[in-house]
């Protein structure tokens, strides 16, 4: 048996434990990040065929991370931008050849310029749902829509619950150190309605997600904010507690699969 893993019943395979780097506060790591997370803008096609982009509509990729999709709409024959606060995101997405720009999602300060704005796996970061919302609707030309798709009520529920458990065994309260927004899909269409958008679609999609750098990956790319309020030099055990609450509930046959929900929506702007 390796180091971190557990002994398992008979019949199931041991899923992996090791905590490959202790965390430090967030910084996006592309490398850790398309190790460990390169089905996030893999399991975004449903999305990005919801958007339905056409060829010579410009389209803004809001949060395009290193620009993958952007530059599977760039392939389309769209006339893309990508933002991303990120540098070290925006640095790879450079690479290859794409319109991107450092910007935060809450700074847009785009007017009546974008065929559709697109956003995959971001919006859950950003707590300032309104903000972003208005921001978009700016943004868009008039029937221009917002397609997107992020992290809604009980995404990933059991890990958040997890992270917060064990924080609060050793007494400290998760509440300000949690990145994440899931709301419900009423909750979303009634924020979208209020910044004048018709919702045409939305929808709470339960998708159990398999990890490929099982947990430990998991935590590692995303977690981060969570772990940093542990001491450096018992960061690992805590990651590995959290890892043990939720074995049981995650861990199956060797893998790990993760409780994820997504939201995925459709609103086109009403009014200029
Ligand atoms: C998500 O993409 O849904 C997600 C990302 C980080 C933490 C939790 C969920």
């Amino acid at each position: 048996m390796r180091a971190h893993e557990v002994e398992c019943l008979p019949g199931s395979e041991p899923v992996s434990r090791t905590i490959r780097s202790v965390m430090t506060p967030k910084v996006w790591k592309p490398d850790i990040y398309a190790k460990n997370a390169r089905y996030v803008s893999d399991l975004g096609m449903p999305v990005l065929e919801l958007l339905n982009p056409q060829s010579g509509e410009r389209i803004l990729d809001l949060g395009c991370g290193d620009g993958e999709l952007t530059r599977i709409l760039q392939d389309r024959g769209c006339d893309t931008v990508g933002i991303d606060p990120s540098a070290e995101f925006i640095a790879v997405a450079r690479k290859f050849d794409l319109d991107v720009r450092k910007q935060d999602a809450r700074e847009l300060e785009f007017e009546a310029e974008f065929d559709a704005v697109f956003s995959n796996a971001v919006l859950h970061w950003i707590g300032e749902a309104d903000l972003v919302i208005e921001n978009v609707y700016r943004a868009l030309r008039r029937g221009g829509r917002f397609v997107g798709e992020f992290g809604g009520y009980g995404n990933c529920a059991a890990i958040e619950q997890a992270l917060v458990g064990e924080l609060k065994l050793r007494g400290i309260d998760a509440s300000t150190a949690n990145p994440w927004y899931f709301p419900t899909a009423d909750e979303y269409r009634d924020r979208l309605a209020a910044a004048g958008f018709r919702v045409r679609y939305i929808e709470l999609i339960p998708r159990p997600t398999r990890l490929p750098g099982g947990m430990p990956g998991f935590l590692e790319t995303f977690a981060d904010s969570f772990a940093s309020l542990i001491v450096p030099d018992q960061r690992e055990g805590f990651l590995l507690a959290v890892c043990d609450r939720l074995e049981p509930l995650l861990g199956t046959n060797g893998e790990w699969i993760a409780d994820y929900v997504r939201l995925r929506f459709e609103a086109i702007k009403g009014r200029p």
